[in-house]
């Protein structure tokens, strides 16, 4: 398997860290080069199920390498929560993760002001997992954000940080809340970059070492979905990074020429969690699935809103990411539909529109034009050759490939690893 780009087709939750699972078994090396632990990445492997939030998927799969990149923020604590965790299951996580000594951190400031800034904004609330991903990306910007790297030289780290604990608290009481204990967060941060300082390294060096072998085979794992990204989302509606394949160059110093391929991971149909415009939200859909039990997210437990799939925004997906792959997931989500809507339009009054609206509110106002496609009211579930599905539901996910123009590599028909019909 060459270098190849994943990214979320939609607004996340696509499935994507079943599908690296999966791919990993071809790959060397997994990095995640966005995001942070607002991520939520699921794996069911003989019926155990992993979440995982920071770590790439690919650390189910002992002889593989993971990577954190320099454009991930990193919560120090929770990471140590997770790789513990992990451990404790029986994984295997030291040398085979390296974090990048350039990803900044997420610092428990970052959390209050997320959660304050949220609930100022009244009505006009983000939905943010409220794990401090914008404010750390804020800092980042604004050039008084702290790296991983800085928890190598404890001395300095403790006197930066207590600067910025200082200058966050003057905020934090000016919106009602209670102002952080400086030595606490230095002594919970620097007891937490003791565990990870082993694995902290320039991951840039690492990554450009794996490329100079021949036939490298690197995977890259997208974080959120395109609909998210801070610039081609649905703004202010994203979250704060580039989720789309470009962030995958920045977020890691892969340089663009070494990408063979970008697989775009999406649904059979659409879900969102958080605020925003979402044309083909359908209540009932939302009804049925949350009735089985699906669609509940991964990281905050949010009933996700569903919805028909949406040819028009993935489509652009497709265009924006450079999309040469497709990965179609929970197929079996459709399997007792007796009609199933595509999205492949939009109108707004008489005015028809090919392409998503990039100002939010002129998408909140478009109307999804749908064509019917037969159901094939049959489980799809223990399909294991593209053969094994219905005629119905090939032609189904034959014809999402054909409207948004990508080939489909994989199709996926249930949570387990080996529920996954690769093409
Ligand atoms: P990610 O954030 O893109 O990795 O996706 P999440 O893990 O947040 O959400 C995807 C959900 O769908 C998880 O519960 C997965 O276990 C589940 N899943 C993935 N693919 C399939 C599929 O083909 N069928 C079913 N039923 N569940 C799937
Ligand atoms: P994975 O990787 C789905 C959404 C939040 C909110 C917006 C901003 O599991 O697909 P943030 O906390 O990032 O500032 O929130 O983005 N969001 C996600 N939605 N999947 C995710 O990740 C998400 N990460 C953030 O719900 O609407
Ligand atoms: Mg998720």
């Amino acid at each position: 398997m060459p270098n190849t780009i994943l990214v979320g087709a939609q607004w996340g939750d696509e499935g994507k860290g079943k599908i690296i699972d999966f791919l990993t078994d071809e790959a060397d090396v997994v990095v995640r080069s966005q995001g942070g632990n607002n991520a939520g990445h699921t794996i069911v492997i003989e019926g155990e199920k992993y979440v995982l939030h920071l770590i790439p998927s690919g650390i189910l799969r002992k002889s593989k390498t993971c990577v954190i990149g320099n454009g991930v923020v990193l919560d120090p604590v929770s990471l140590v929560g997770e790789i513990q965790g992990l451990q404790e299951r029986g994984v295997k996580v030291g040398k085979n993760l390296l974090i990048s000594d350039s990803a900044h951190l997420v610092l428990p400031y970052h959390r209050i002001l997320d959660g304050l800034r949220e609930s100022q904004k009244g009505g006009k609330k983000i939905g943010t997992t409220k794990r401090g991903i914008g404010p750390a990306y804020a800092d980042k910007a604004f050039r008084t954000g702290l790296r991983t790297g800085d928890l190598l030289k404890p001395d300095l780290f403790a006197e930066k940080l207590t600067k910025r604990i200082k200058e966050n608290n003057a905020v934090i009481k000016e919106l009602g809340e209670k102002p952080l204990s400086p030595k606490e967060v230095v002594d919970e941060s620097l007891a937490a970059g003791q565990i990870l300082a082993p694995f902290i390294t320039n991951t840039v060096v690492f990554l450009h070492e794996v490329l100079a072998a021949k036939n490298s085979n690197m995977l890259f794992e997208g974080a959120q979905g395109t609909f998210l990204d801070i610039d081609h989302g649905t703004y202010p509606y994203v979250t704060s990074s580039n989720t789309t394949s470009g962030g995958a160059c920045t977020g890691s110093g892969v340089p663009p020429n070494r990408i063979d391929h970008v697989m775009g991971v999406l649904k059979a149909y659409t879900t969102r969690v958080g605020e925003g415009p979402f044309p083909t939200e359908d209540s009932d859909l939302s009804k049925r699935f949350h009735a089985m039990g699906r669609e509940f997210g991964a990281t905050t437990g949010r009933a996700r809103r569903c919805g028909w799939f949406d040819a028009v925004s993935t489509k652009y997906s497709v265009m924006i990411n450079g999309i040469d792959q497709l990965a179609i997931t929970n197929l079996d989500g459709l399997d007792e539909a007796e009609w199933i809507k595509v999205c492949v339009g939009y109108r707004i009054g008489s005015k028809k529109l090919d392409f998503p609206p990039t100002d939010s509110e002129e998408l909140a106002l478009c109307k999804p034009v749908y064509i019917d496609m037969p159901g094939w009211r049959k489980s799809t579930e223990n399909a294991r050759e593209f053969s094994d599905l219905p005629q119905k539901a090939r032609n189904y996910v034959k014809k999402i490939a054909g409207l948004v123009g990508a080939n489909l590599s994989i199709v996926s028909i249930g949570p387990g690893r080996e529920q996954t019909i690769r093409l």
